[in-house]
């Protein structure tokens, strides 16, 4: 009976652990697709010294790349799982360069950014559009996957991916 419990309690724990790994508030876990990670970073033209950031950066793969082009890379994820991921990952390819936060991508500061990579719902992509309006520099670009900021105009799209410039 107990050794049963404790199983039930496992796979309990292993249920939540497995579900927690897609789970997220603006945006399930979706990764982009490798090939396109080098398309759109050469499209935002990200590279040595440049501040690029990743809000909502999942399993870490999209800063990873941006820090192989010697940018200054910094994801925000709300999944502790997928963060802790993330650096171990950044570690294991010594990038220093690859920062991973924990915490709500709505409650950071943008100013210093050049690049911002984002992959959320509509919805969320809709209420970052006011605080990247506010807070980005002249110059900055802004990219999106598959949702577009409702009001500000994108310079270029290409397939599932909108630019625009600040
Ligand atoms: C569609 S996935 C994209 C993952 C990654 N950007 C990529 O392209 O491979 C969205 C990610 O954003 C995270 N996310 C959603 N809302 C968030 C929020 N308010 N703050 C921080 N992360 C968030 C989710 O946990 C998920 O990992």
């Amino acid at each position: 009976m107990d050794l049963t419990l404790f199983i039930s309690f496992g796979v309990l724990i292993g249920c939540a652990i497995g579900l927690s790994w897609f789970a997220g508030s603006d945006a399930p876990f979706v990764p982009t697709k490798m090939e396109n990670i080098r398309k759109i970073l050469k499209l935002a033209n990200v590279g040595r010294g440049r501040k690029f950031y990743e809000l909502g950066s999942g399993d870490g793969r999209v800063v990873i790349e941006a820090a192989k082009l010697e940018a200054d890379a910094v994801g925000i994820e709300q999944s502790l799982i997928r963060v802790i991921y993330s650096r171990y990952t950044a570690s294991r390819l010594k990038l220093k360069n690859a920062k991973f936060y924990h915490g709500n991508i709505f409650s950071k500061d943008y100013t210093d950014a050049d690049v911002i990579y984002i992959y959320l719902l509509n919805k969320g992509v809709g209420r970052l559009e006011e605080k990247l309006k506010k807070e980005l520099k002249k110059g900055s670009v802004v990219i999106t996957q598959t949702y577009h900021f409702p009001n500000w105009k994108p310079y270029q799209s290409q397939g599932d991916f909108w630019l625009y410039r600040q």
